[in-house]
């Protein structure tokens, strides 16, 4: 009714889909909604759907009342915070999969995991009926799912994919990251330190990308306390490995610190 009430004033609406636990990475995203729209509708949902068994749906941080006043500072209109019996109901029968896209990298060590997200957003489209969309780049390989999604079954409305806020060490943000003891956090720092010697590489020298992605895999591999699910340089739209060098790459890597998955990612241009 509020977004519709909206629109009915000539105000375009902008959504913001999160799960809470908002940091500034979050915050970029309202902002950059409330520059570009008239409406701005944050989500506030921890989806249980897109978490595995053994993940980490029941100890996911949960911070409502600072999350509120973090989206109410950054210009959000409205927060949509639903229950789970809001979202889904008993009798449920119907879910959104892209295929190709979800089965790869994160939908490889998670299986599920982008059925999940891609329902609920849809959901959440359908529901708030927005114009514009805000995602991360933090989540590349959900950002393209969701492009995928709205292509291919026609919602009528825009993605806007949003740089990564990092941590003045470089860190990406994330909710997850409050998990890291001192230690892993100090650890951490070497994910974004890799993609940037992938960078580097990339526009300094002639390696190739399968030699870029060897060298990001050897160098994670031997920092103790980093366990690595993948490294690579892949297309950016496709998310295929890259065995050469073309213009425009995406540079990926998802590792475990302790008992903490975290995933970052860097654009790469070739020369
Ligand atoms: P969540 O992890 O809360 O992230 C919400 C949005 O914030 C995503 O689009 C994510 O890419 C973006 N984001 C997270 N960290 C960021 C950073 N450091 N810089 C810029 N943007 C960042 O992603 C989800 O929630 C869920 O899967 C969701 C899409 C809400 C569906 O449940």
């Amino acid at each position: 009714m509020a977004v519709r009430a909206a629109r009915l004033q000539g105000r375009q609406t902008g959504i913001v889909p999160t799960m809470g636990a908002l940091h500034e990475g979050h915050v970029s995203l309202i902002e950059r909604a409330r520059v570009e729209c008239g409406f701005v509708v944050a989500t506030i949902f921890v989806n249980p759907t897109q978490f595995g068994p053994n993940e980490d749906f029941t100890k996911y941080p949960r911070t409502l009342d600072a999350d509120l006043q973090m989206c109410e500072a950054a210009g959000a209109d409205l927060v949509f915070t639903p229950s789970a019996s809001d979202m889904y109901g008993q009798h449920a029968q119907t879910f959104v999969r892209v295929t190709k896209l979800s089965e790869s990298l994160e939908g490889a060590h998670r299986p599920g995991h982008f059925d999940g997200v891609s329902t609920v957003v849809a959901k959440l489209f359908n529901i708030a009926e927005p114009d514009r969309a805000y995602f991360g780049q933090k989540d590349f390989q959900q950002q393209l799912i969701i492009r995928r999604m709205v292509s291919d079954l026609d919602f009528p409305i825009e993605i806007i994919t949003c740089p990564i806020v990092r941590e003045a060490d470089g860190l990406a943000m994330s909710s997850r990251n409050r998990y890291l003891t001192p230690e892993e956090r100090a650890t951490a720092t070497e994910l974004s330190q890799t993609l940037k010697m992938a960078q580097k590489l990339a526009a300094e020298t002639q390696l190739s990308a399968a030699e870029i992605s060897q060298r990001m895999q050897q160098r994670l591999s031997g920092t103790p306390g980093i366990e690595l699910s993948y490294a690579l340089i892949a297309d950016p739209e496709t998310l295929e490995p890259l065995e050469d060098r073309q213009v425009t790459a995406v540079a990926l890597i998802a590792a475990r610190i302790g008992k903490t998955r975290l995933i970052d990612n860097e654009i790469l241009q070739f020369r």
